[in-house]
């Protein structure tokens, strides 16, 4: 569960960055607005949409039962040796780099998609079509010097959370071999870096202005 929730979750990321790399075009948020409206009113999308945030839920809550399970597994006095050349920081606190993704998430949904779905914003006319300005509140956001620092704070997490969870989803699955697995990790490393590095460079360039 962890492992295929988890990879839906990665593949969501990747076409939520493509998305909202629009917001770096300087259009004055034109191609950034057109393609969120498309993606909230598209009724296929939508339901992928409900997927997306059962699969949240079902990571989540699935995290909670394993981490218990575990827990309990090892009795009262827990690990002698609690960190080991063995294994990697990321891979032991992947409770704790998830609740700081958490957190981000419950953020991030009230300002953004709560306001796109159920808020008042402002439409904004192209070649005739009322489009809802969602742009303007990405931009009033990221103008905020402490919102920006939390986008920032909250993308390494995410960085390490996928540093272990991308290649570690394909090892649950049983689906390593050592043929493939220096491609797994290879791109799941790559991913890792450059998906969380993207989505932190959005709001910077936003606030600098670049
Ligand atoms: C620069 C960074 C980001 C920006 C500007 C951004 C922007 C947005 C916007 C405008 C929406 C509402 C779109 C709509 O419902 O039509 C949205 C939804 C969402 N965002 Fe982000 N986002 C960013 C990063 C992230 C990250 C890093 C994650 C996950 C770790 C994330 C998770 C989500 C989720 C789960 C939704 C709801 C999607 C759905 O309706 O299925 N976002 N985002």
């Amino acid at each position: 569960m962890m492992a295929l929730t988890g990879l839906f979750l990665i593949t969501f990321l990747a076409v939520h960055l493509i998305g909202n790399l629009q917001l770096l075009k300087d259009d004055g948020g034109k191609a950034f607005n057109v393609y969120a409206e498309f993606m909230s009113t598209n009724p296929v999308i939508q339901t992928v949409s409900k997927g997306n945030f059962a699969f949240i839920l079902i990571h989540i809550i699935w995290a909670i039962i394993l981490t218990k399970k575990n827990k309990d597994a090892r009795g009262a006095n827990g690990y002698a040796v609690t960190s080991s050349k063995s294994s990697i920081w990321s891979s032991r606190n992947m409770g704790i780099l998830g609740t700081v993704i958490l957190v981000f998430l419950v953020v991030h949904l009230k300002h953004f998609w709560a306001e796109m779905h159920y808020g008042g914003i402002p439409t904004v006319n192209y070649e005739g079509k009322e489009v809802r300005d969602i742009y303007s509140v990405v931009a009033h956001w990221f103008a905020v010097d402490w919102y920006v620092a939390l986008y920032v704070f909250c993308m390494v997490g995410v960085a390490f959370h996928l540093w272990h969870g991308f290649t570690s989803a394909f090892q649950t699955l049983g689906l390593n071999h050592m043929k493939y697995n220096p491609v797994i990790n290879f791109v799941g490393k790559a991913f890792a870096i450059v998906v969380p590095a993207l989505f932190a460079w959005i709001p910077i360039s936003m606030f600098f202005k670049f």
